[in-house]
């Protein structure tokens, strides 16, 4: 066993070397929106006009398949018509991403919707298809991160240690010191350390809740990460360090709740979009 894996795994160790690192066609990349889509967003525009402009695609596009259902041909004809039209006007409105489109596809289509078989227009919507797929798998992501996700970089928070107020990544980095600050001093059995830093870490971990509606208007979201089961386990870790000889399984449980339910599901939700903003930040 020991000598097959001498050789298999020097094997596999050449092979990474030799091998150059090549985006396969698997690789997910999240460039950057094309600036000229800036004006097609607020606050540029007024109105988030990219995504009327879809609506007005998939709304004719889609509908000529909702009338070719009910026999409706007559109004089929009509939407492919239109969305032929929509989709030469959307090709014109990013210059760099004219390439997406396949005209001369969409304009096929809408010639076949007048033969009226069903067979022969669901053959010739599969390329269009594909040309709003591709677009929309290279490009969704990066369009949301940029247009959609506010950005934590400019959240500040007032630190309720000193009153100081900070950038919300420097926070986090505070709190992260905290949360160890009473890890490490209890798994050390300095009790009284871990205990002092666990009501600073408390107050640290509540003051996140001033965050929320820096982008949220409906407070309900205040149920997760910073609501009731880890209010409880902030509480319950003061507590329990604040005993003679605490408990540790009571004191690693609380440490478990706010680890999950806090830090990591607020991380899971909140800071792929931060990440990828972060990356483009950079100078
Ligand atoms: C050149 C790129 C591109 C092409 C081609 C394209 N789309 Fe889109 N589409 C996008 C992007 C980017 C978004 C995300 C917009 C956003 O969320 O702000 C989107 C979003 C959408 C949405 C969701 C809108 C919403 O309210 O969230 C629909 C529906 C849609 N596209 C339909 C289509 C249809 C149908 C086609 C083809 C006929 C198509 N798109 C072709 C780029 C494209
Ligand atoms: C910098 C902006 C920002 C801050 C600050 C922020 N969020 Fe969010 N959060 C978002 C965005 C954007 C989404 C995606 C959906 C949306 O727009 O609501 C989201 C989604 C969520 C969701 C998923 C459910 C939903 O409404 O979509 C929850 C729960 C949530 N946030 C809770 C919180 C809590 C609790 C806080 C404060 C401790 C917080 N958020 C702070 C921007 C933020
Ligand atoms: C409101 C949701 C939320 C909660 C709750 C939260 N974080 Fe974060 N955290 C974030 C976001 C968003 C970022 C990315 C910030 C940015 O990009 O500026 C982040 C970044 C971080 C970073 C990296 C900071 C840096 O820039 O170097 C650390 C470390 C961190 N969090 C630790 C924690 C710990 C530990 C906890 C729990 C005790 C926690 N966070 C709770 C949202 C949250």
């Amino acid at each position: 066993m020991k000598a097959v894996c001498r050789f298999s795994c020097v094997a596999a160790l050449v092979f990474l070397i030799l091998v150059p690192a090549v985006a396969s066609a698997k690789d997910f990349f999240v460039k950057q929106p094309p600036a000229s889509l800036d004006k097609l967003y607020p606050p540029l525009s007024k109105e988030p006009k990219w995504i009327q402009q879809m609506h007005k695609m998939s709304g004719s596009f889609g509908g000529v398949f909702v009338n070719m259902k009910e026999g409706d041909w007559e109004n089929a004809e009509k939407l492919a018509g239109q969305f032929v039209e929509a989709y030469k006007e959307t090709s014109k409105m990013v210059p760099e991403w004219e390439e997406y489109f396949d005209l001369d596809a969409a304009r096929k289509f809408a010639e076949t919707v007048k033969t009226r078989d069903g067979t022969e227009i669901g053959k010739a919507a599969g390329p269009v298809g594909k040309t709003c797929g591709k677009c929309h798998g290279d490009n969704e992501v990066s369009v949301w991160a940029k247009y959609h996700w506010p950005s934590f970089h400019e959240v500040k928070v007032i630190d309720p240690h000193d009153d100081k107020e900070v950038e919300f990544d420097e926070y986090m980095k505070s709190i992260s010191g905290a949360f160890k600050g009473v890890t490490v001093n209890f798994k050390e059995g300095q009790n009284d350390r871990a205990g002092k830093a666990a009501r600073v870490f408390k107050a640290k971990y509540t003051e996140l809740k001033s965050t929320c509606s820096k982008c949220h208007t409906n407070g309900d979201v205040k149920r997760f990460y910073v609501g009731e089961s880890v209010s409880a386990a902030l509480s319950g870790l003061v507590d329990e360090l604040r005993k003679e000889k605490p408990d540790p399984g009571k004191v690693w449980q609380n440490v478990g709740i706010i680890g999950r339910e806090g830090c990591k599901h607020c991380h899971l939700v909140h800071r792929s979009a931060s990440f990828i903003k972060e990356r483009w930040e950079e100078k």
